[in-house]
Formats: C-alpha cells, structure tokens, sequence
C-alpha cells in the first residue's frame, strides 16, 4: 500500500514545526520532525564531549542512538531511555546538529530511521532534505521559507516564552551562518526541490500559512 507523504522543507525558524505538527494533527497522520534526530545526536554528541571534527566517532554514536518519540500534543523525545525535550531547542543543540549534519556518512546512518516514520495513514515530514532524498516520490512538497530578519524574531520569542535566555543580535547572526552551512553542504543541501510549492511565510499568518498547506494536500489527493 502506498502511505502518502506531505514533505515541507525550509530554513530554520520559517514555521515548518508549527505548521507540519497543525496539519498533521488535522490529517490524522504521522510526524516525522527530522531536524529533532539530528538534535538527539547533537546532544549524545555533546555529552561524550566528543570533537566535532571526530567523524568516525559521531558516525558510531549516531548507529546505537536510542530514540523514542512519543508524539501528544507536545512531541516527547527520549535519549537512551531519558527525556532530553527541554534540551532539543536550544541553540548550542541546533548549531552543533547543523554541523553534525554536515557529515554525508552521518545522514547515511540516520536515513532508514526517517524512512521508517513513513507509516499508514500517512505522513508529515518536516526538514531541509524529505522532499530532495528522505522522500522523493511523496505526493506533496512544500517549501516554507521566511526572511531571517523575520525567522530570527520568532526564534527569539520562541526562546523567552520557553525561559531560555537568548540575544536576538546573536540569533540573527546564527542563522544566517547555518543557512549557510545548511545550503553550501555538498550532500543533501537546503533546497527546494523542482517539485516543490515555495511559500514564502515572512508575511503571513501560521493560520494561514496551514491553510494553503491543507488546500494543497486535498488538491494533490
Ligand atoms: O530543523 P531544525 O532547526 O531542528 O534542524 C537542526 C539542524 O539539523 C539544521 O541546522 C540542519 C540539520 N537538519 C538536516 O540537516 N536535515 C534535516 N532533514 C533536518 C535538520
């Protein structure tokens, strides 16, 4: 049976988890937030201290990573039996995840366990690659993108409402340099994919950005 997939891709900060999370909820399907994978070995990665330059090393971290999602309204990540949620959004996380996410031999190991997440009735699939390589043959692909002056003002309200302390100067400047990193990669860059419906959210609403996602998922069907 073919489980249908809706991709969406984009920058970090551009909405793609609220966005992905709303419509998978409304479609009864499956999430997969793979960006949350390379996080959980960001983190597996910092607590063995390991050299992020030790390529060999992260590779085997990242072939035992024990992970268990357990998806409610919130998505509950847990590491080896331990809920590392609360440390998956932070930014040293996330940049380290983007470094890590750099390595071809580390997205080798990790691939299958995307894969896996594609199970009846269906599946929502958010990151930077589940259109272009994780996905390629899924009915619906979106790319979501926003300015990063706009993308960096979300993540820094995302960060406060959380309790995290955060630098909107330092936040902007980080995700400009993984934009870069995450575009320049060799393997598997951010891009849209020739398939690809682009949405451009810096101004629109979530509620409308989830909107145009549902028309085109029923209009693909
Ligand atoms: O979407 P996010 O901010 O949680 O992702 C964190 C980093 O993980 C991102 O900078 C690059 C990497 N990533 C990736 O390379 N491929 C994905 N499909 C998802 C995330």
């Amino acid at each position: 049976m073919n489980v249908p997939v809706l991709t969406i891709d984009g920058p970090s900060g551009a909405g793609k988890g609220t966005v992905s999370r709303s419509v998978a909820k409304k479609l009864a399907w499956h999430y997969l937030d793979s960006g949350s994978i390379y996080r959980s070995l960001a983190i597996a990665v910092l607590d063995e201290s390991v050299d992020l330059q030790d390529i060999d090393k992260i590779v085997a971290i990242a072939k035992n990573l024990n992970l268990e999602f357990e998806c409610g309204d919130e998505l509950i990540v847990k590491l080896n039996k331990v809920d590392i949620t609360a440390r998956l959004p932070s930014e040293a996380t996330g940049n380290t995840a983007s470094i890590i996410a750099a390595y071809p031999e580390v997205r080798a190991v990790l691939l299958q366990k995307q894969k896996d997440f594609q199970q009846a009735p269906g599946l929502v699939a958010d990151g930077r690659d589940m259109g272009t390589v994780v996905f390629p043959s899924a009915e619906t692909k979106v790319f979501l993108t926003a300015s990063a002056e706009e993308r960096a003002s979300r993540r820094y309200k995302q960060l406060k409402e959380k309790g995290i302390n955060a630098n909107l100067v330092r936040i902007t400047k980080e995700i400009e340099a993984r934009d870069r990193r995450d575009q320049q990669r060799e393997t598997a860059p951010l891009k849209a994919s020739d398939d690809a419906f682009y949405i451009d959210s810096s101004n629109l609403s979530i509620d409308q950005v989830i909107e145009e996602v549902m028309n085109l998922v029923h209009n693909e069907s």
